[in-house]
């Protein structure tokens, strides 16, 4: 079982708007509205590609409600905890015209001490019966930077890999914790790092870095594929998976997509190589589509040979 942990779980609203322009009056041609947060996006996807996941987190009021019900129509197994304040509603704003997107996140929901405890030990008790639990996303106010962080020490005591995909101060805190893998998307490591990145050099030195911060593999996405610093038959390894960028319909939840994709490989027992490319071609198809974590298993077989994978250098110890 994989379990994905959605802390900010929301009501996501993509609007596709041609000629979108401040301050005018629109009307949209196309809509979706689906349950999202990063954790979520992850199990939808899990979810299209046969894996078996329950997505838990937190979720609260009528948005909180409606989130359960909307995974639930999708057959998304779910166990989330209520908590008192409501969840938040996220809108997307794409102009097919321009192929621009605009995003407004609410602020959402604050969580008291006593709801994050409650969360910590109904995800203590599902990851007992779990090989993988996925961490993503932002955290809901009222809770620590180093919420992550505890939860992966909670984690420690179970026999479960952990993966985290967030950014800012909730994943600087979390490397510390030894997380299995962290997979941050560009911007995400170059704050983590302290630095930005000019070549393909920097992205490899970066990777690297982030192993000796205390994650035990780093993968970064990146537009075109992946770098990711990995443990394989041959010792410590670094990889890159590139492909051919495509135009996209939306890029929001790519990399949501890439993580479902590498994350069910790696449960199905592929090598580091066949998941990162499995996570590349998932996150490339996830791009041809409106609405997150939403890929096609058969698109996705078809883009796997157009992956590129490679080994950039040896990496000496960890
Ligand atoms: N235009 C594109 N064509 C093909 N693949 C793409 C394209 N854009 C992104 N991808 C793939 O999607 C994956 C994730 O990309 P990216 O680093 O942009 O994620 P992200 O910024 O974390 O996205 P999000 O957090 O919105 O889900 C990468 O592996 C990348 O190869
Ligand atoms: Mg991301």
């Amino acid at each position: 079982m994989i379990i994905t942990v959605t802390l900010n779980a929301a009501i996501d609203k993509t609007l596709s708007v041609p000629n979108f322009r401040l301050g005018r009056r629109h009307r949209t041609v196309e809509q979706t509205t689906m349950a999202g947060g990063k954790g979520v996006n992850v199990a939808r996807a899990l979810k299209a590609l046969g894996q078996p996941v329950i997505a838990t987190g937190l979720q609260g009021g009528p948005t909180g409600t409606r989130i359960v019900e909307q995974l639930t129509q999708e057959s998304i197994l779910n166990d989330f905890v209520r908590i008192g304040e409501e969840s938040r509603t996220n809108t997307a704003v794409l102009d097919p015209t321009s192929g621009e997107q605009t995003e407004i996140n609410e602020r959402g929901p604050t969580v008291t001490p006593q709801e994050l405890e409650l969360f910590r030990d109904k995800l203590v008790y599902l990851a007992r019966g779990a090989a993988i639990v996925v961490l993503a996303g932002s955290l809901p106010r009222g809770i620590d930077a180093d919420a992550y962080a505890m939860l992966l020490r909670e984690l420690k005591r179970v026999d479960v890999e952990t993966i985290v995909d967030t950014d800012g101060d909730p994943l600087r805190h979390a490397v510390r914790a030894e997380p299995t893998i962290i997979s941050p998307n560009v911007p995400e490591a170059e704050e983590l790092v302290g630095h930005e990145f000019n070549d393909e050099q920097d992205l490899v030195a970066a990777v690297r870095q982030m192993g000796s911060l205390g994650a035990k593999q780093a993968v970064m996405t990146t537009p075109d594929g992946c770098i990711a610093f990995v443990p394989t038959e041959q010792g410590p390894t670094l990889l890159r998976a590139k492909i051919e960028p495509r135009e996209p319909v939306a890029t929001v939840g790519s990399g949501d997509a890439f993580l479902a994709g590498f994350v069910a490989a790696r449960y199905g027992g592929a090598t580091a190589e066949e998941s990162l490319r499995f996570g590349v071609a998932c996150g490339a198809d996830s791009t041809q589509r409106l609405g997150a974590g939403l890929i096609e298993p058969r698109e996705v077989e078809r883009l796997l040979p157009e992956v590129e994978v490679e080994r950039v250098v040896e990496a000496a110890g960890v």
